[in-house]
């Protein structure tokens, strides 16, 4: 059985995290219910820093707030010391509100808006992540109408096509992020930086794609990068002196899943880093990292309760299929329509029973919202409280409202103690940015 971060068994054969029993938690908070694991949260970011700071000391992690944000997970992130990477104006407006420090914030975006740009500027982010010419040009714009210099790395496209699903791919060539190493774009975006007044180059940025289950990509990205640090080095006699691979290492969502540790994957990065530095005989840059999923994935987990029940024929075969329908699905975890994403689920509160039903568990809006497909279960009866792990990164961050349903809440877990870090939305929640026009109100009379 998958049991992540602080999760066991207690004596009620009840699943448990962070001390709290997780039907508890669903009676008192109500279902679904996003679960936060303090300890699995920070234990990621310290594995990170420790595995890192032993083999490449000059190194900063930032964690990639795409992959799950709020206030709280901000300042979980500020107190281990961590940076963060941001990515819209609602990220970073988060990130500052929070009392996140604006140098230790990486802005990324691949057509950021003036505002955003102008926002970042003003709270003195650490670094801008260009993205393309445009954004050169604008930012540079701003920077000197504010009487200020931007900090940057320019992001570049290593040309590295990593095995993963296609919408989650993006160091290959034909991408929409970045400029092209191939075509000479990059070098073309180095030299028009290096002109600009109001923007200090510091280093180049790449990211390959995401939950990626072996390091190959990385390392192949990594060649890239060293490679094209050296011919800027040639062709401008400018020494880069930061190089930031961006996230991407894979998490288990399934028993079988074996990424490397945190542990493995720095040992291979270092390596690879350092040999490639070494044959180019380059001085050594900060390396800089944004991973997202792998600190916050495992940590989280939703929880549901089971409603209606059905047993249907099998097309084309004898035998039946058992649906259990879930009060949640594709508004509280889109990952699954999208990505064909995978899920281990328990029944938390028969933990102790054995896992021998195929079952498929549904959502409950108005389509196909399957959320896993045949997997084994205790025979499910309606009420029983219903746990899907790994779903803490790029579930709350891209929860919608669809069919009107009300945004889950989230709770902090920690030895015992559970804590609300964001509300669930009430039904008024859904209102109050709509508006009737003065025609079209309803006329009690
Ligand atoms: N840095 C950059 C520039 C990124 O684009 C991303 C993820 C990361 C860092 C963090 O990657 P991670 O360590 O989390 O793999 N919604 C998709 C994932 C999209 C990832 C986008 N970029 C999903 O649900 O799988």
């Amino acid at each position: 059985m998958l049991l992540l971060g602080t999760q066991r068994i207690n004596e009620l054969g009840h699943l448990e995290v962070g001390g709290c029993d997780t039907v508890d938690l669903a009676q008192k908070f109500g279902t679904p219910l996003y679960v936060l694991d303090e300890a699995d949260f920070r234990g990621k970011m310290r594995a990170y820093r420790t595995a890192f700071e032993q083999r490449y000391p000059r190194n900063e992690i930032a964690y990639a707030s795409k992959a799950l944000l709020c206030m709280a997970v901000a300042r979980l992130v500020v107190e281990e010391g961590f940076h963060m990477d941001v990515a819209s104006a609602g990220e970073l407006y988060t990130a500052v509100k929070s009392g996140f420090p604006g140098d230790r914030l990486v802005l990324h975006g691949n057509n950021k808006s003036q505002l955003e740009v102008s926002m970042a500027l003003e709270m003195g982010v650490g670094r801008v992540v260009v993205d393309n010419l445009n954004e050169l040009n604008m930012l540079e714009a701003e920077a000197a109408a504010k009487g200020t210099v931007a900090p940057i790395l320019l992001r570049v496209t290593p040309g590295i096509d990593p095995h993963t699903h296609k919408f989650i791919s993006t160091g290959q060539e034909d991408t929409k992020f970045g400029l092209n190493i191939t075509t000479g774009a990059a070098m073309e975006g180095i030299k028009k930086a290096l002109e600009f007044e109001h923007i200090k180059l510091i280093g180049v940025h790449c990211h390959v794609g995401s939950q990626l289950l072996d390091t190959e990509a990385h390392e192949g990205a990594i060649n890239r990068m060293i490679g094209f640090m050296d011919d800027v080095r040639t062709q401008t006699g400018v020494v880069l002196d930061e190089l930031n691979i961006g996230g991407g290492l894979g998490i288990r969502y399934l028993e079988e899943h074996n990424p490397p540790s945190i542990e493995d994957y720095a040992e291979v990065i270092c390596n690879t880093l350092k040999a490639a530095l070494d044959s180019h005989n380059f001085p050594y840059p900060k390396l800089l990292q944004e991973p997202g999923r792998s600190i916050i994935g495992e940590a989280g987990l939703t929880l549901y309760t089971i409603g209606a029940i059905k047993e249907v024929p099998i097309a084309e075969e004898p035998g039946i299929k058992v649906y259990a329908t879930t009060n949640g699905g594709l508004s509280d975890n889109p990952r699954p329509q999208l990505y064909d994403a995978v899920y281990t689920p328990l029944l938390a509160n028969r933990m102790n029973e054995p896992y021998d039903q195929q079952v498929t568990i549904a959502g409950k809006h108005c389509e196909t919202d399957t959320l896993i497909n045949n997997t084994l279960l205790p025979k499910p009866n309606t009420g029983d409280i219903l746990a899907v792990l790994s779903t803490g990164a790029y579930n709350f961050a891209m929860a919608s409202n669809y069919n009107r349903f009300r945004r889950p809440a989230m709770v902090l877990v920690n030895e015992g103690h559970a804590d609300i870090i964001v509300e669930r939305q009430n039904l008024d929640d859904l209102l109050w940015q709509d508006r009737i026009p003065e025609r079209l109100k309803p006329n009690y009379e």
